[in-house]
Formats: C-alpha cells, sequence, structure tokens
C-alpha cells in the first residue's frame, strides 16, 4: 500500500517505548522508512522486527545523553540514505527538589545532553544535510506543556522543555519558505514509563484526568507535522492550561504547576543505568 509519504525516511530518537514507538509504529504503517535509535537495542530490534513486514527499518543503539553520541546516531543513520524527516523525541525527566541528594550532578548533565544537546545537534546536521533528496523535509521535536511555565521539583526539565520549544519556534520562523518545516509537539501527561522513570507519578485529579495514551499524541503530533504547523499541544486542557498561564503572573503559574503535579514518589529515584542485556 503506498502513501503520500512513501519514499520518505524518518530518524527516530527514543522509540524503544512510548510516544516515539507510537510514532514509528505510524510512520511505518504510512509508508515510512525508519531509523530508529534508543539505549536499549533489544526493544528497538523487537520493534523492528515487526514493522519490517511494512519498511525498511535500521537500528542505531545508542546513549543520546552522552557527549558526541548525536553525531554517531547522524552518521550511522545518514549511512543507509537520505533522513527526509527528524524526530527529536529521545528525553526524560524527574521529579525532585534540585537538592535532591538522589539527583545528582551526573543526572543534570544527562537530562541536558539527551533533552537539549543532541537534539540541537541532530537538529543542526539535518539542516547542514548536503544531499537533500528533493522532497519536503521534517523536523518534529518534542517539548512539553511543561514548557509554559516553571515547575518547582522538575525545575531542570521545566527548563530544558522551555528550550526545546523556543528553539524550534524560532527555527520554524527562520527556515518558513524554504523545504524544510519545524514543528514543535507540547503534549501534556501522556501513558508510558515517563513517569516511573521519573519518580513520579502519584499526580492530583487534574494531571489525571488530562492524562492521554501515547498513541493518541503520536497521531496528533505526525499530523502537525505533515502539516507543517509550528506549535501543537494535545488534549483539550492541556491547550487550555497553556493558555491560561498567560493571564496569571509567573509565580501562580508556577506554584499551580507544582500544585497539579502532587508529590514526588517517596524513595530513591530509579536508576539511569541499564541493567546488563539493556531491557529493563
Ligand atoms: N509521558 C509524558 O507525560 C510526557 C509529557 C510531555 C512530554 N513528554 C516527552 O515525550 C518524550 C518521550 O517520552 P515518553 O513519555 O514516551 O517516555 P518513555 O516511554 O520513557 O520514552 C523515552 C524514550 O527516550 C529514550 N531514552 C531515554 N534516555 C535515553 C538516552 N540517554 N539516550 C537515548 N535514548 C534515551 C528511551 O529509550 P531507552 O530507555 O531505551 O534509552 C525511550 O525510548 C520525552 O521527550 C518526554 O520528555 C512526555
Amino acid at each position: 500500500m503506498t502513501s503520500k509519504h512513501s519514499g520518505m525516511r524518518a530518524l527516530v530518537t527514543g522509540a524503544s517505548s512510548g510516544i516515539g514507538e507510537a510514532m514509528a509504529r505510524r510512520l511505518a504503517a504510512d509508508g515510512v522508512a525508519l531509523v530508529i535509535t534508543a539505549r536499549r537495542g533489544d526493544a528497538l530490534e523487537a520493534l523492528a522486527t515487526t514493522l519490517r513486514t511494512t519498511v525498511a527499518v535500521d537500528v542505531v543503539a545508542a546513549d543520546l545523553g552522552k557527549p558526541g553520541a548525536a553525531a554517531e546516531v547522524w552518521r550511522a543513520a545518514r549511512a543507509g540514505g537520505p533522513i527526509n524527516v527528524l524526530i527529536n523525541n529521545a528525553g526524560f525527566g524527574y521529579f525532585r527538589r534540585f537538592d535532591a541528594a538522589d539527583a545528582d550532578t551526573a543526572r543534570d548533565q544527562e537530562l541536558l545532553t539527551l533533552n537539549v544537546g543532541s537534539l540541537v545537534e541532530l537538529c543542526k546536521y539535518f539542516v547542514n544535510d548536503t544531499e537533500p533528496s528533493g522532497q519536503r523535509r521534517h523536523i518534529l521535536n518534542i517539548a512539553s506543556i511543561a514548557a509554559y511555565q516553571s515547575v518547582p521539583r522538575m525545575a531542570l526539565y521545566a527548563a530544558s522543555k522551555a528550550m526545546v520549544r523556543n528553539f524550534s519556534e524560532a527555527l520554524h520562523d527562520e527556515l518558513r519558505g524554504s523545504a524544510t518545516a519545524v514543528t514543535c509537539v507540547c503534549p501534556g501527561g501522556t501513558k508510558t514509563a515517563f513517569h516511573a522513570a521519573a519518580g513520579a507519578g502519584d499526580y492530583g485529579k487534574i494531571a489525571n484526568a488530562s492524562m492521554m495514551s501515547a498513541d493518541a499524541v503520536a497521531q496528533i503530533a505526525l499530523a502537525a507535522m505533515w502539516k507543517g504547523k509550528r506549535t501543537v499541544i494535545p488534549g483539550v486542557i492541556n491547550k487550555l492550561s497553556c493558555f491560561g498561564v498567560r493571564l496569571v503572573p509567573r509565580f501562580l503559574a508556577s506554584l499551580t504547576a507544582s500544585w497539579v503535579l502532587g508529590q514526588p514518589r517517596a524513595g530513591t529515584l530509579p536508576t539511569r543505568a541499564l541493567p546488563p542485556g539493556g531491557d529493563r
């Protein structure tokens, strides 16, 4: 079966679970060939085996939380052919005070490298690519509704997503009229492994009521990307909350975000390291 996107090839980061996996599945169903990357090679291989019945899928296992990894991923992905679509989805957060003993400097650095550094680097390789295929090109960067205000106890994560949003929107404006469209998606709470990994999840009623499935977020994000939209916020409650923060003083928006999220889960944060063999 051919679709209007057949013949394109997408690099999807963080495709081993959650929103990234859902986007990879949807892209494959649309006939888009894939390069999927994350740390867990076994999870990527399992997904690739399923999707290869439909499209060509290359797997690149890499830790984009480490400096230098983005260049390696780009080289490996590009070696297999042109990349027409770049989806910067890999990311993590943690729900703790900045001075919490179990949220150390190494975790901060990994967050900045993954959520910000590698994303920017991959965008740079993509826009500087000297062999464009002549087709329309797309960047889809995953931010969060956390980009719309500061979030106490998720300070660094929210700041990283504010950077992703501002960077993506500026890039969209810079590249307007060119072959490359840049779209930023700002999901609210989405049912994925993100929350357990972040030491979060004991959320208040509003946060729980607005939770969406990874597939619903993927569908909305990809539809916006194909249309070349600048920014999309999936879900009515999420849209209202991002609009609402414009109407109140910034400190109040920050306090409200903290109240909506509730308390971090008790106990130490889950480790960032993967066990031998890769799978959790
Ligand atoms: N879930 C939410 O409520 C929510 C809300 C707003 C925004 N988001 C954003 O959505 C994106 C996807 O998250 P998700 O909700 O789908 O969570 P998820 O299921 O935990 O997926 C995160 C993905 O990122 C990958 N990843 C994590 N650390 C990595 C590293 N160091 N190097 C390479 N890949 C890494 C993970 O794979 P490996 O573990 O195999 O490396 C996984 O594929 C993130 O950017 C997140 O900030 C999520």
